[in-house]
């Protein structure tokens, strides 16, 4: 009986044992660099023909992609949990299934988040800066002063798994937490005994606001120039959710003129940032390039599940973890 092999284009190389894993299953094809991404003209090339393809988040995959691909595309098996690089509405109307990877990131996701929470608090990354820089010739009792985590008020805007997780590890910092979310949810309040606030009175109230929101088209701009204007002008913004959520620009005037204290940031309107942009010349911000769920164990689960939602998805059947 000769078995039908799914084609499958993968837009980076992933871990071997995952490549390996693939290769028994599939024939692939794959972008070999792991650490850039694909040119888009390789991947309008690469995908033609194939039954899945096995993204990034940093490839776009729309309409293009899809008519590069051809009618027999199935699935589009995205590497990340977020997966608004894809045109969900464009494979809604091919019938191109959709998939992402949650849960086995949510933990080291809300990790990163309170780290970064806790470094811009703490001046984490400036004081490191200092003392790699000579300059650090004293105790002094006000050096690098930061603000305190312990007992304060947290905001969490997107209370989703990540969200929860983050508000989980607040609890043992004795914190107050707010959140805001499309939906109230009193079993969470129950069970995090967390409070849920409108939009602006989270705003004005929390000494850290954590931006934890999915990007759809509701929550772009979300936090804006006004937003900002009604934290505390000792209140740190965290954004590990994804950049366009904040408008930037708004946020480097608060952080130049100091209408809050600081940020924390994984994610920005265009990654990576550019080398002049403005964010790298603030001392009050902690810059990070999107390493949300990067721990060795997380991202090997991540190409894992991913690998087996494009198997599945290019074999006709229903993937795991399908999102459209
Ligand atoms: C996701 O999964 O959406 C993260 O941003 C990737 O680290």
């Amino acid at each position: 009986m000769v078995l039908h092999r799914p084609r499958i284009y993968v837009t980076r190389r992933l871990q071997d044992v995952v490549m390996d894993e693939l290769m028994q299953q599939a024939d692939i094809t794959f972008h070999p660099e792991a650490d850039r991404p694909v040119p888009r003209e390789d991947l309008l090339r690469g995908v033609q023909g194939v039954d899945g393809i096995l993204s990034m988040l940093t490839e776009r995959i729309d309409r293009e992609v899809f008519d590069a691909a051809g009618p027999q595309l199935k699935v589009v098996a995205n590497m990340a949990v977020g997966y608004d690089n894809i045109d969900v509405e464009e494979a809604r109307r091919r019938g191109v299934k959709v998939t992402n990877t949650p849960d086995v990131l949510t933990e080291t996701t809300a990790d990163l988040t309170f780290a970064l929470l806790m470094a811009a608090a703490r001046r984490l990354t400036e004081a490191e800066r200092f003392l790699r820089e000579g300059r650090w010739q004293t105790w002094s009792p006000t050096l690098l002063a930061g603000q305190d985590v312990y007992g304060a008020t947290l905001g969490i805007v997107g209370m989703g798994r990540i969200g929860q997780a983050v508000a989980r590890r607040a609890q043992g910092f004795a914190m107050r937490v707010l959140y805001h979310n499309r939906s109230r949810s009193v079993q969470t309040e129950q069970a995090l005994g967390c409070e849920y606030k409108p939009l602006d009175e989270l705003l004005r109230e929390a000494d850290f606001v954590v931006v934890l929101t999915p990007l759809t088209p509701e929550t772009r701009g979300l936090i804006g120039r006004r937003e900002l204007s009604l934290m505390k002008p000792s209140a740190v913004l965290v954004n590990a959710a994804r950049g366009p959520v904040v408008d930037e620009a708004a946020l480097v005037e608060a952080l130049q003129n100091r209408t809050i204290w600081s940020a924390g940031l994984d994610v920005y309107e265009r990654e990576p940032i550019a080398p002049d942009h403005p964010l790298l010349a603030l001392d009050n911000v902690v810059l990070l390039p999107h390493i949300g769920s990067a721990s060795i164990r997380t991202r090997l689960e991540m190409a894992r599940m991913a690998a087996r939602s494009a198997v599945a998805g290019a074999l006709g059947e229903e993937p795991p973890n399908r999102v459209v």
